[in-house]
């Protein structure tokens, strides 16, 4: 296995690390904190994880991946345990099947706690070993990423509880108001695309290279709700002329007449049950339907090599993202990031010349590269930093209970 050369000497070396680890893994646990052992054990779809899982399976990637491979004489905390904590990695042999996840109420979020803590104590011995930096980094950079998914996990959890608990309070400062719609003009050409430089990045923002664009515009905000909302009205999700033909027999198949968590009296949020806020960004639509709305407005969505060369302009800190666990919500950003992933028209491919990895770190992002869509940005459930320019998120075309949105672009 060779993940360190995914990062730079200049990561490997950061001092950073050892704050990075200690506030990073502290999050996980402050996201967890609202939530009861039952809470944290429940499955609500094959989609989802336990909020109790995600602990235990980023714990997992450390023990894994650093103290099992590189710190000699480390004793696995429990040895049934990789059993049930690898997600998907071939390599590291056969695995719990991600539909019963749900069915581990044992070992408890207690002992799941406890594992974290044991691992934190063997990680943090070696954060200073300069050829497993690249490693640690990886392995906080998937925990941010399953930071986001306990999130939006557990509200697909509560969602379907008639008492409609609130996981948090709804964000003080309330929603921005948004604007009219405004466009940022470009004008294309030969740009470079993908991550050269020496920061962290994923395998599947590289290698680097050139992309011919046609002069475009792309909306200066997301698509509200109150847009959203005209949508339905005007009956966007009847008429089949507005819709791909696999969103079509998609939104016929599963009766879609709305975002998910659109309810008859609001809806639903991490804060429960809310007013449907008109100036809102929409969430929770899949790419279909966030095709569909695109073709209704006469316009279309970005290219994933559009908003990228965008967003060199913008900083990827800003918006709406996830600094604590208040306060969870879209409330309208300025900026190219913050309150939802935004579905481009690009299919999630490898750049040219990608390879992935050897090893099972090798299996991440690469073996994922067919049937999916590429979402750009940060959402308000993205941990803040986390996300860049080159970042590529992705979802199968259907996929809405992630924090996904809708920012149009048209041809100039
Ligand atoms: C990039 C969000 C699609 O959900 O599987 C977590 C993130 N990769 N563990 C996913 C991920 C490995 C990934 N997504
Ligand atoms: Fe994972």
């Amino acid at each position: 296995m060779d993940a360190t050369k995914e990062c730079s000497p200049l990561v490997r070396h950061s001092p950073l690390l050892t704050d990075r680890f200690a506030s990073i893994r502290a999050l996980s646990r402050e996201l967890a904190a609202p939530l009861s052992d039952a809470d944290a054990t429940i499955q609500s779809m094959p989609d989802a994880s336990p909020a109790k899982w995600h602990l235990a399976h980023t714990t997992w990637f450390f023990e894994t991946f650093v103290l099992r491979d590189h710190v000699s004489g480390y004793r696995l905390f429990d040895e049934n345990w990789p059993f049930l904590f690898n997600s998907y990695y071939e390599a590291e042999g056969p695995r719990h099947a991600r539909p019963q996840r749900g069915m581990l109420s044992r070992p408890s979020l207690d002992e799941v706690l406890a594992y974290r803590a044991h691992v934190d104590a063997h990680v943090e011995r070696v954060l200073d070993r300069p050829e497993l930096a690249a490693l640690i980094e990886l392995g906080l950079n998937h925990e941010q990423q399953h930071q986001e998914l306990l999130l939006t996990d557990i509200k697909h959890a509560f969602s379907l509880n008639p008492l409609a608990p609130a996981y948090g309070a709804f964000p003080d400062s309330g929603i921005l108001p948004a604007g009219a719609m405004e466009w940022e003009e470009h004008r294309g050409g030969r740009c470079r695309i993908g991550h050269d430089g020496s920061s962290f990045a994923f395998d599947n923002e590289g290698p680097a290279h050139d992309v011919l664009i046609q002069p475009f515009a792309l909306a200066r905000r997301l698509v509200t709700c109150g847009e959203w909302a005209a949508f339905i009205a005007d009956g966007g999700y009847r008429n089949p002329a507005l819709w791909l033909s696999d969103g079509w027999a998609w939104v016929n198949a599963q009766g879609i007449t709305a975002p998910l968590y659109w309810r008859e009296d609001g809806m639903f949020t991490l804060a429960g049950m809310q007013q449907l806020e008109r100036s809102a960004p929409v969430a929770h639509v899949s790419f279909y339907e966030a095709d569909a709305f695109a073709t209704w407005a006469g316009h279309r969505l970005p290219t994933e090599f559009e908003w990228e060369v965008a967003a060199r302009n913008h900083d990827p800190l800003g918006g709406m993202q996830l600094d604590n666990a208040v306060g969870v919500h879209p409330r309208g950003s300025t900026g190219l990031y913050g309150d939802c992933w935004q579905w481009t028209r690009s299919a999630y491919l490898p750049y040219p010349r990608f390879r992935p990895a050897a090893g099972a770190v090798g299996e991440y992002n690469g073996k994922f590269m067919s049937a999916q869509c590429v979402l750009k940005g940060a959402s308000c459930a993205t941990p803040r930093g986390h996300s860049r320019s080159t970042y590529r998120n992705f979802f199968p075309p259907e996929k809405r209970w992630q924090c996904t949105g809708v920012r149009l672009a048209k041809d100039l």
